[in-house]
């Protein structure tokens, strides 16, 4: 009998190595017969460690599964996928949290292997590479640009354009920087593709560098994630050896070389910039645009940054065509968004649904309510330099422009919710601070303005002149708008602003 255990960060944090240990443990002392499966984690995390047992009818799962329900597991007939067990979830597929999905990027995640070559041939893994080394870099291009995939980064700009902008930069050498410095708060899907489905990232990579003519690609990683760098390492070791990476892939003469860097924890080097600072060895301040990384990137050549996202989505744009991506979504945002489900959550985990779907189906229907069973006050969508939502805007669909129009942001879509118990005035002076904490120090808006801020913040809090320092907020979020030269002090206004708007109460 195959058994799965997932061996991604969140099920290991909720015990998944002790509960194997104890599933094998359970059937040598029965004297049965199992192999054993690490597989990814298919993104349910309240269902973690989700342990799944094969059958005739397919995978069916268990879970949350503690060490000491094992051997009850075994009594109620885990071997046979019987569903007697109170933690018994029926058939993985049918799980409602999982069939309602729309899973492209994330199709294979939890059900493979995420080291096995094989299985990710076996899962249509490499059919994008083999179909793009068929054709030519514009060809390639085009497809990616018909399939209107937008950066997954958080700033949403077509990937097909930038793809454009590098492949028509003549240059002896250019890159292929994947930013997978994933800093946003109640973020995981780019965890999640490195650790369960690593090839799709090199695939997606490698694709890219033959469209736009790139030879090496980078991997900048936040060294948070050791697991997923212990991973990307081995899977491009063994992609190489396979000859889907290297001088000559797949006997086409074409090269493409893949390394792994390590960040050093600053949210700052998430942005384009000072991540290529970074990854040239220098401090990760922000440089000036213009010019674009496309045009004089990494070591002053043109460049590729994208998003682990954005490079993911790539390899079934090529493999089933932009089109087939393209047929998903509403208005300019097309295909599928990575929805990640934290903070005050029932049921927490990763949702790809194309878009179009409300705020409210997300938090209500897959997310269950909040954990604490409390009403819910508050959503942040779009990491913590993004607005925070009130009930009255819960019914805005998930696309790009219909999200700006009520002046939030989906950003890379995390998605934390706050129950009423939440201090808004406290959650404003945080996005300040977190600013102070985080800031490259290069301009003065971002550098002085956050910290006038947070001392602003406090003021009104403490009751001091409540109007005067109210409208000097106000104009202090202006400035730091129009002047920040990134995103950083550019952005940290909005979710200040958005509390004082839809949660002035609480200032
Ligand atoms: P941006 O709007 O300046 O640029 C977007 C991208 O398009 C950049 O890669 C830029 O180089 C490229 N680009 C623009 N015009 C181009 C052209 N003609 N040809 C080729 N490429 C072109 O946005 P920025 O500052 O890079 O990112 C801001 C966004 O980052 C925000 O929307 C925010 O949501 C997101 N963000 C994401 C975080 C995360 O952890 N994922 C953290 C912080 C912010
Ligand atoms: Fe640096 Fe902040 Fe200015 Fe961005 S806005 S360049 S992080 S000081």
């Amino acid at each position: 009998t195959k058994i799965f255990v997932p061996c991604d960060t969140t099920a290991l944090a909720m015990g998944a190595d002790e509960v194997t240990a104890r599933i094998e443990a359970e059937a040598r002392v029965r004297g049965v017969e199992i192999e054993l499966v690490r597989n990814g984690s298919r993104g349910l995390f309240w269902l973690e460690p989700l342990v799944e047992v094969e059958t005739e009818d397919g995978r069916v799962s268990y879970g949350p599964v503690e060490e000491d329900d094992v051997a009850s597991l075994f009594d109620a007939g885990l071997l046979e996928g019987k569903s007697e067990h109170p933690l018994s979830q029926g058939l993985t597929e049918d799980i409602p949290y999982l069939k309602r999905q729309q899973r492209l990027t994330f199709a294979r995640a939890g059900i493979t292997d995420p080291l096995s070559i094989d299985d990710y041939r076996a899962h249509d893994g490499f059919k994008g590479l083999e179909n793009a080394l068929k054709l030519g870099p514009q060809t390639i291009v085009d497809e990616v640009k018909a399939s209107g995939l937008r950066g997954r980064g958080g700033a949403a700009f077509p990937t097909g354009i930038k793809w454009q902008t590098v492949l028509d930069t003549h240059a002896d050498q250019k890159y292929i920087v994947c930013n997978a410095d994933e800093g946003d708060s109640g973020t995981f899907a780019d965890r999640l593709v490195m650790e369960c489905d690593p090839y799709m990232l090199i695939e997606g990579m490698a694709i890219a560098g033959l469209a736009v003519g790139a030879t090496q690609g980078y991997i900048y990683l936040r060294s948070e994630y050791p697991l997923a760098q212990r991973i990307l390492d081995t899977a491009i070791a063994r992609a190489e050896a396979a000859g889907y990476l290297g001088e000559n892939i797949l006997g086409s003469r074409r090269r493409f070389d893949l390394e792994v860097r390590l960040g050093a924890g600053a949210y700052i080097c998430g942005e384009e910039t000072s991540l290529l600072e970074s990854l040239e060895g220098k401090r990760g301040l922000v440089r000036f645009k213009p010019p674009l990384p496309a045009i004089e990137g990494l070591f002053g050549q043109p460049t590729v940054v994208n998003n682990v996202l954005s490079l993911a989505a790539v390899p079934f744009i090529l493999s089933h065509g932009g089109q087939a991506y393209a047929d998903y979504g509403m208005g300019r945002s097309r295909g599928t968004l990575a929805l990640q489900l934290a903070g005050n959550v029932k049921r927490g985990g990763l949702i790809e649904l194309a878009f179009g779907t409300t705020l409210r189906e997300l938090i209500e229907e897959f997310g269950g309510g909040t954990f604490s069973g409390r009403p819910l006050r508050a959503v942040q969508v779009g990491g913590p330099l993004c607005a925070y939502l009130p009930e009255s805007q819960w019914d805005t669909p998930l696309d790009y422009e219909a999200f700006a129009a009520v002046g939030a942001g989906l950003g890379h879509g995390g998605v934390v919710m706050f129950d009423d118990t939440v201090d808004m005035g406290e959650q404003a002076r945080f996005s300040m601070e977190f600013c102070t904490v985080e800031s490259c120090g290069k301009c003065t808006p971002c550098r002085i303005g956050s910290t006038r801020g947070v001392e602003v913040i406090d003021r009104i809090r403490a009751g001091e002149n409540r109007e005067a320092n109210l409208a000097l907020l106000g104009e202090l979020c202006e400035t730091m708008v129009d002047g920040s030269l990134c995103a950083m002090g550019g952005m940290t206004p909005f979710p200040v602003q958005s509390v004082m708007k839809h949660f002035p109460e609480d200032l």
